[in-house]
């Protein structure tokens, strides 16, 4: 997918996905190519999230598409930081030959995108107002599950990261935002490098229950 795409062509982009297919396929994309993205396709998505819902319809939202290659370095650099402590444990526990390969698969898939991070051309920060001084984190994570849906549908991969809250001051200081508006969630998003396909995820029967819960069925796994 190119840089330039016509007015058209962005309009045209991702209309036609089926919701629930597109809900179904829609997972954390981690390999991205460092092809630039047309900043209307950054403003299609980020519209999609302006439809979310919020407490009081306060919408309290702000977009904050750094692509900049000079910020993202610096972005890239104290994420993969965090990040590397953060993941210290479960590497260690992955050396375990018994250790699942599907969690394997996924921290694999997230080490790398930690250490390629400035390559993404988007980092894409989530940010909201505060409410009586704490975060409202909560009332952003509709508008974020509607942009991973929206690149899912227009193409883009992308995925929901939170490791750049450990330097969250420093980076909110640098894109701008106030103490007022603190940074919930960063996506980078970009061109996928692999494809999309089903998440494992439990099947539904094991986690649906009418009336009551079974408690000897709800496992933590
Ligand atoms: C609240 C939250 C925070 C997350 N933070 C990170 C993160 O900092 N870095 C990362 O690589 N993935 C992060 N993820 C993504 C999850 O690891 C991912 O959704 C999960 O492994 C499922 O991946 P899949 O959709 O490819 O199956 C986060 C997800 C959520 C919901």
């Amino acid at each position: 997918m190119s840089a330039v795409l016509s007015d058209a062509e962005v309009d045209a982009l991702g209309e036609r996905l089926p919701l629930l297919e597109g809900i179904r396929t829609t997972r954390a994309i981690r390999r991205l190519k460092p092809d630039p993205v047309p900043r209307a396709l950054v403003r299609k998505i980020c519209e999609a999230g302006t439809f979310a819902p919020s407490g009081g319809n306060r919408q309290p939202w702000f977009f904050v598409a750094v692509m900049d290659a000079e910020r993202r370095a610096f972005i890239a650099q104290r994420y993969r930081e965090a990040f590397h402590s953060y993941i210290a444990t479960a590497v260690e526990a992955a050396k375990d030959p018994n250790y699942p390969d599907r969690k394997r698969r996924n921290m694999l898939a997230a080490i790398h995108l930690a250490d390629h991070l400035h390559e993404a051309p988007v980092h894409l920060f989530v940010a909201g107002w505060t409410r009586r001084g704490e975060p409202q984190y909560q009332a952003l994570y509709p508008a974020i599950q509607n942009i991973l849906l929206a690149c899912r549908a227009v193409g883009l991969g992308a995925s929901l990261t939170t490791v750049h809250r450990a330097h969250g001051e420093e980076i909110d200081a640098v894109l701008g935002l106030s103490a007022d508006t603190p940074s919930c969630a960063m996506l980078p998003i970009g061109w996928p490098a692999g494809r999309y396909g089903r998440p494992p995820r439990k099947p539904v029967d094991e986690v649906l229950f009418f009336d009551r819960v079974e408690g000897a069925a709800v496992s933590r796994s």
